[in-house]
């Protein structure tokens, strides 16, 4: 049987960057925050925490670091996700990655819309704000809150453009079925 929600959900879901002027309960991000954590991770080692901001000075100091996390201004809420090297060296950026896209479904589930602000590049001034201790690593954030926007979806590369058969480079199918 088909999960044709779960499938509807993966192509639906958009990046959000304009919300409503209405509040998000912190029940509500509790209960995103349940669901991601249910993330895959490599040794299942769970290298994230959550560093959850409603703050809204503390939101204006994010958005004001570059024009890409802009969105964080308008938004009631965002969450941080924070790697952990020490719990996974090789792979903890990978692991933070997926547990954010699980946020953003997961918000997406509630009716919320969300965007994933990179805080890579702004590390130093992301733990600064945040109060991240040295050995950890802010990897993003997403900025939560209702929908003030429907996106067009920006478009994807075609299927054909990305798959190989069988070896890299082999874009005929010649397996006997
Ligand atoms: C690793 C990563 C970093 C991103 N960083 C930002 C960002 O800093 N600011 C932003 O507005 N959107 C950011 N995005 C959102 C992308 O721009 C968006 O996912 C992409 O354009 C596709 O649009 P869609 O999410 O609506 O399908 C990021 C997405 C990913 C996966």
């Amino acid at each position: 049987m088909i999960q044709q929600v779960l499938v509807d959900s993966l192509i639906k879901r958009r990046s959000i960057r304009k919300f409503l002027d209405k509040s998000v309960e912190r029940e509500l991000v509790l209960k995103i925050l349940d669901i991601a954590r249910w993330a895959p991770s490599a040794k299942n080692a769970q290298p994230w925490s959550f560093v959850i901001v409603f703050d809204r000075e503390t939101l204006s100091r994010l958005a004001s670091l570059s024009p890409s996390t802009e969105p964080l201004r308008n938004a009631p809420v965002a969450v941080a996700v924070i790697g952990d090297p020490i719990k996974a060296p090789l792979t903890y950026m990978i692991d933070c990655a997926v547990v954010t896209t699980y946020i953003l479904l997961a918000a997406y589930a509630y009716g919320l819309g969300s965007v994933w602000i990179n805080a890579l590049r702004y590390q130093s001034a992301v733990k600064e704000i945040l109060e991240v201790p040295e050995q950890l690593v802010p990897i993003s954030i997403v900025a939560l809150g209702w929908p003030a926007e429907t996106p067009i979806p920006p478009p994807r590369r075609e299927l054909l453009e990305l798959i190989y058969w069988e070896k890299y480079g082999r874009r005929k199918y010649t397996q006997k079925d």
